[in-house]
């Protein structure tokens, strides 16, 4: 059983202020968002279209092993970003920030490239479940824990076309 936590309506809302806070910081400056895949490919659509500003936009895939709920910190390279990022103001675009694992490694692989600067946006930021210190600059929604399936979020590779964001109960995880 799933439950609705965050409507379309709320998300589209929220999704447009952070693209307007995006567009006024990055004014004038040259910007690429890095989606995160598979996971932050609704979100990036929708932030992008969000902007009022000029944007390149690429995507990175990591791959963590352990277990399935819950990434387990082991994390290694999938699929490079393949535009030029010399001198570009980078946002990693993620859907969610659950240990902080997967982001913590992703600042450190993008300080050793030569970009202009680097941020970080999610979408949902799950901070009580933090074990790296990791703050993201933007965030959109704050939530407790909880498996959340949505808006580019899954349960075994399901759920992620659904427009809302839900909260699926301990019953319906298997592993
Ligand atoms: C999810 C999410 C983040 C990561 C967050 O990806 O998209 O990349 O987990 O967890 P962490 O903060 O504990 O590292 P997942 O590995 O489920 O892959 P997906 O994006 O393909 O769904």
């Amino acid at each position: 059983m799933k439950t609705l936590i965050l409507s379309p309506t709320e998300i589209a809302a929220r999704v447009t202020a952070l693209g307007q806070q995006i567009s006024q910081d990055y004014q004038g400056k040259p910007l690429m968002l890095v989606g995160v895949l598979n996971g932050a490919f609704i979100f990036l659509a929708d932030l992008a279209r969000a902007l009022t500003i000029d944007v390149e936009i690429d995507f990175i895939r990591v791959a963590s092993y352990g277990q399935s709920a819950s990434s387990s910190g082991t994390i290694r390279l999938a699929k490079e970003v393949e535009l030029d990022l010399t001198a570009k103001h980078i946002i990693l675009v993620e859907d969610i920030i659950d240990t902080g694992s997967t982001m913590a490694w992703l600042i450190a692989y993008f300080a050793n490239r030569p970009t202009a600067s680097v941020r970080t946006c999610t979408l949902i930021d799950k901070k009580e479940r933090r074990q790296v210190d990791i703050t993201a600059d933007y965030a959109g929604f704050t939530v407790p824990d909880g498996f959340l399936v949505g808006y580019g979020l899954d349960y075994a590779e399901q759920y992620r076309q659904l427009t809302g964001i839900y909260h699926l109960e301990p019953t319906a995880i298997t592993s």
